[in-house]
């Protein structure tokens, strides 16, 4: 089968679009025929050798942390799903991904995809609303009624994280570059923050939850929005955690798990049409590469998904 697989760490030169063996299963395991992926920062980590500690890697590792596809073979212990069910859902990063016409993955790793969209926009969802779901509820504990600012509204994690928060009943702020404020907003966003003109001196200071996916001098300014006995949830590096606890605001950073319950709650609000899915681009699995430039540089609101076989 064709796959995008590295050798070694480095650079995009390291990504080989290539042939390789089909993935055998283990008995608790389904092998899914890939229809679609879509490309994530996690990527560019593991391929440059950054996500060792989280995820480490035995080469050749096939890229690629979203997918959507049919179940082509199941394993003896397998019982949710049978031979054509379409399926989606976030393979473990470090294992071998979905930028390949067939994957294994566990039973666990997968969930029915949601009825009504297309394979190319269901890969556009695992990974992202997961940490979007995990980070605001499972971390942040936010309820309706509370007050929410997300940083990085506009990216990846953040639109799923801006739409699931105003399906909770929260109040939402999020911030994004100019040019991303009214998509901010259509989301659901009361207020929208442009982070290249804007302080966050000028900012409301009572904040129950931070939801952070941009980190570093973001993250440092953030911790003054949040009110005595808040929380704040990072998907990158925690940077403040003393200054937190003199507060008394909990920090918490966290790696997205895969679950398929989740994953179905996530489907079921897709289907309702309570849940948007944005594609910023699509592009065919040999030029996965190309993909992997766009989606490392600035693009429209929305993933890069990966269109790998027909369904
Ligand atoms: N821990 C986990 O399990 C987990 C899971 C998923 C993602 N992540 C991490 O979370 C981060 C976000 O992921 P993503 O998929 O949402 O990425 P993304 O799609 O690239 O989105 C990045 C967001 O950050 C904003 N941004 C960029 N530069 C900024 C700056 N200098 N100051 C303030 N905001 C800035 C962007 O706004 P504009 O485009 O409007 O400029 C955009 O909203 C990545 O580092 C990723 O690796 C972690």
């Amino acid at each position: 089968m064709k796959a995008i697989q590295i050798h070694g760490f480095g650079g995009p030169e390291v990504l080989q679009y290539e042939e390789t063996n089909r993935p055998e299963i283990k008995s608790n395991e389904v092998l899914v025929r890939v229809c679609a992926s879509s490309v994530n920062p996690v990527d560019n980590k593991i391929r440059a050798g950054e996500g060792q500690a989280k995820f480490p890697a035995e080469f050749p590792l096939t890229m690629g942390w979203d997918l959507s596809g049919i179940v082509e073979e199941t394993g003896q212990s397998v019982t949710k799903f049978k031979k054509g069910d379409e399926v989606f859902g976030r393979p473990y990063p470090g294992k071998n991904g979905a930028f390949a016409e067939f994957i294994a993955v566990k039973e666990s790793e997968i969930a029915f995809k949601p009825d009504g969209i297309t394979h190319e926009e269901a890969a556009a969802v695992p990974l992202t609303a997961l940490t979007a779901w995990q980070g605001l509820f499972d971390h942040g504990k936010l309820e309706a009624g509370q007050k929410v600012c997300i940083l990085g509204a506009s990216g990846g994690v953040g639109l799923f994280a801006v739409q699931l928060a105003k399906w909770k009943g929260a109040s939402i702020t999020g911030t994004s570059s100019g040019e991303n404020i009214e998509f901010v907003k259509s989301l659901g966003a009361e207020n929208a923050i442009d982070y290249t003109k804007e302080s966050t001196n000028n900012m409301d200071s009572d904040f129950d939850l931070v939801f952070d996916t941009v980190g570093g001098e973001m993250q440092k300014k953030a911790l003054r929005l949040i009110k005595k006995g808040g929380r704040l949830v990072t998907t990158v590096k925690p940077e403040v955690q003393q200054e937190a606890k003199e507060k008394n605001i909990t920090v918490e950073s966290f790696t997205a798990r895969s679950d398929n319950d989740i994953l179905d709650k996530i489907s079921a609000l897709i289907e309702k049409k309570t849940l948007k899915i944005f594609i910023a681009a699509v592009f065919s699995l040999k030029h996965a590469p190309d993909a992997e430039k766009a989606g490392g540089e600035k693009h429209a609101p929305g993933k890069i998904v990966i269109h790998v076989s027909e369904p």
